[in-house]
């Protein structure tokens, strides 16, 4: 009877012991993961975007974006990257990607390079994640240190990407609420929302808001921004998220929600009276603060761990091996 209680509490240990380590090997990133086994993986990476963002400085915005549109669904895993396929129903249509999000052709570019003196070895996730990174410090935003270890899934969720992606109607309690399921919090979510300081967004995104002549925008923001936003039609022409600076990564995206210059409705819920207005208006007065605040939580947005069955290393990105 003892012998037969004394093995079941062992075999439950290494259970648990098992269950743990399990645990912690997914979780487990860290930023020296290739330096033994494609040590110049980096820098061929860096390269890559540098080329990348030099021809079209607008790819860094579209960057930083798309590894923020994976993290969202499945975690941090390339599964945005996946075209349609017999096993796989793209997130590359969902509402939120379908005509909007880009780069892809970047991160393939840069695959290839990597796959070129590594065969096999560093993932599409990471990629994306390295190229977020080195996007936004091309173009003047902060660098930080990026965990690396994700590995690409083998399967993609169009469903989630058209229910987890925060969509520019949303007000300020659900997106706070969004970010809160995938472990951000507010402050989070007001930093990284600091994005849009980069960045092009289209007529159907912001029509609805200056049009409606309310109380929350400029009045002559609104009237430079319906020039090339007609009532109807021209849905895809685009204007700058961020109309002073468009094409440096700074703090001028708070100072104009706090000139109702915001151009999405989503930009400027986050200041118009509610809980977030507190967190803009301390990142208008100061970039630095900012700036740290948006590398600590792109470093918490890349560690949302992917979900599903186990990953692998894709060879290229838009592919299951
Ligand atoms: C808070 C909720 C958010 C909403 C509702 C939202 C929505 C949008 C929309 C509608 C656009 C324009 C897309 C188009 O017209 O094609 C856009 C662009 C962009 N978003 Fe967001 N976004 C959010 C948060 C974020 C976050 C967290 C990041 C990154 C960490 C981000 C990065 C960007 C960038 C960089 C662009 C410009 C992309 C380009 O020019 O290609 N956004 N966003």
């Amino acid at each position: 009877m003892n012998y037969y209680k004394n093995s079941c509490a062992a075999i439950a240990a290494i259970l648990l012991l098992l269950l743990v380590a399990s645990m912690s090997c997914s979780a487990q990133l860290s930023s020296s993961f290739y330096d033994n086994t494609c040590p110049n993986a980096l820098s061929t990476i860096r390269t890559s975007i540098r080329r990348a963002v030099s021809r079209e400085r607008r790819m860094a915005a579209s960057l930083i974006r798309l590894h923020f549109h994976d993290c969202f669904v499945q975690g941090c895993d390339a599964s945005i990257l996946l075209e349609d396929a017999p096993s796989i129903v793209s997130e590359r249509n969902a509402g939120p990607n379908r005509g909007s999000v880009r780069g892809y052709e970047v991160i393939d570019a840069a695959k290839s390079e990597v796959e070129r003196i590594c065969p096999g070895v560093v993932s599409c996730a990471d990629i994306l994640a390295v190229a977020a990174r080195d996007a936004s410090a091309a173009v003047g935003g902060p660098s930080w240190t990026v965990k690396l270890g994700r590995k690409d899934s083998t399967t993609a969720s169009l469903t989630i990407a058209e229910s987890d992606l925060p969509s520019f109607t949303d007000g300020v309690d659900r997106l706070i609420s969004r970010f809160a399921s995938k472990g951000l919090n507010a402050r989070d979510m007001v930093a990284l929302s600091g994005s849009h300081t980069i960045g092009q967004a289209q007529c159907f995104t912001f029509r609805e808001r200056i049009y409606n002549n309310g109380s929350d925008i400029d009045a002559g923001f609104a009237s430079t921004r319906r020039r090339r936003c007609p009532t109807s039609g021209q849905n895809d022409n685009l204007a700058a998220l961020d109309l002073v600076t468009p094409n440096s990564f700074d703090n001028n995206y708070f100072k104009n929600l706090i000139q109702k210059k915001g151009l999405l409705p989503s930009d400027q819920v986050l200041f118009s009276g509610g809980s977030t207005d507190n967190i803009v208006s301390e990142y208008s007065r100061n970039p630095s603060t900012f700036k740290s605040d948006f590398a600590s939580a792109m470093v918490k947005m890349g560690d949302i761990p992917h979900t599903g069955q186990d990953g692998i290393i894709r060879r290229i990105c838009s592919a299951i091996n």
